[in-house]
Parts: C-alpha cells; sequence; structure tokens
C-alpha cells in the first residue's frame, strides 16, 4: 500500500501535534457544556477516536453516515444521510468532527440540518480544509491543517474505500488512478 504514495504530506506525528492543539481549545471553549460530538462517518473515525481523547472535559458520541462522493474524486453535490444520529440534538451543543471539508456541501447540509433540529449551537472541527475549493459558505471553528487542492488519502481519508488504514496522509501515484 505505501508503493501507491507518492508523497507524504503529513506524519502521525503531525496530526499527533494538530489533535493536541485543537483539543486544548476545544477543551477551553467546551468545558461545562457536554456537548455531542457528531463523528462523520467513514473518513473522520481515525480523527474523531484521536481528538476526543484530547479534550478533557464531558462529552458524548454518536455518528453520521453521509454521502456526497461516489467512487471518483470529485464531489458529486448531491448529500444523502445513509446513518443518522441515534439521539436527539434538540438544545445540545454540538460539535462536528469532519476529516475534510473540500466544497463544503456536506457541512452546509449538516448544519442545516442540525440548526433546523434546533441544537443550541453547531460548530465544526475539521483535521483538513481545503478552502481554495469552497462553494458554500462554511467556515470550520478549529482547523488541522489547510491543505493544496490536492486528492489525499490516508488516516480516515479515502480513494474509492481504500487507503483509509494509512497512518500518514499523503498523495496517491497518477498510475493509481488511471488502473
Ligand atoms: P465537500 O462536500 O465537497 O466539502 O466534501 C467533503 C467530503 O469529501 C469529505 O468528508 C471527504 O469524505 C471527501 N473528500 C474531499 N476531499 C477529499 C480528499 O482530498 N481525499 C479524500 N476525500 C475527500
Ligand atoms: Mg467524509
Amino acid at each position: 500500500m505505501d508503493n501507491d504514495i507518492l508523497k507524504v504530506l503529513y506524519s502521525r506525528e503531525d496530526i499527533q501535534q494538530a489533535c493536541q492543539k485543537m483539543g486544548e481549545q476545544i477543551t477551553a471553549d467546551f468545558s461545562g457544556k457536554n456537548p455531542l460530538v457528531i463523528c462523520v462517518l467513514k473518513g473522520a473515525v481515525m480523527f474523531m477516536t484521536d481528538i476526543v481523547r484530547e479534550i478533557n472535559t464531558y462529552l458524548e458520541l454518536d455518528f453520521m453516515d453521509v454521502s456526497s462522493y461516489g467512487d471518483g474524486t470529485e464531489s458529486t453535490g448531491d448529500v444523502r444521510i445513509l446513518k443518522d444520529l441515534d439521539v436527539s440534538v434538540s438544545g445540545r451543543n454540538v460539535l462536528i468532527v469532519e476529516d475534510i471539508i473540500d466544497t463544503g456541501r456536506t457541512l452546509d447540509k449538516l448544519v442545516g440540518l442540525l440548526t433546523h433540529r434546533n441544537a443550541a449551537s453547531v460548530k465544526v472541527c475539521t483535521l483538513f480544509d481545503k478552502h481554495d475549493r469552497r462553494e458554500k459558505a462554511i467556515t470550520p471553528d478549529y482547523v488541522g491543517f489547510n491543505v493544496p487542492n490536492e486528492f489525499i488519502v490516508g488516516y480516515g481519508l479515502d480513494y474509492a474505500g481504500k487507503y483509509r488504514n494509512l497512518p500518514y496522509v499523503g498523495v496517491l501515484k497518477p498510475e493509481v488512478y488511471s488502473d
């Protein structure tokens, strides 16, 4: 699997450090608020498990699965809910944990939905932000890294369902896409 990677952009240690930094800020902002931390499946799984262990206050976890991509590398714009939350967000301070924000369509839909369901507040934490590609006015509250407009894989991020288990984040060799 490592042979498919052209270059590594963020090591495990880089990601760990970013999680610590964001975790401190989130701890300060959410202490005493019993936030509902929502992990957006599947890409944000690795990030969620690391970030919550850096948040030193009471919180609860829930999961949502949304689909905006087919098997390619471009967002289709059609955002579907594949798995909804188990608990109500009404009156809750919500923190959405996302792997990467690209066009912003996925989060725009999610934030709108949770606001409509009467969440007390909705904040967004993302490990990666591809700001140049933004189409919707979504500004994350906590960002690990601003990334260039390149398709990246690893640490939860996939290409056609693969590479999520890479412990680092990198760029694929061009021939991997053409195969
Ligand atoms: P958006 O709706 O365009 O913001 O897309 C967000 C979703 O697209 C993320 O949750 C990812 O699942 C996926 N995505 C966007 N860019 C990348 C990338 O570079 N690598 C892997 N997945 C990506
Ligand atoms: Mg995702």
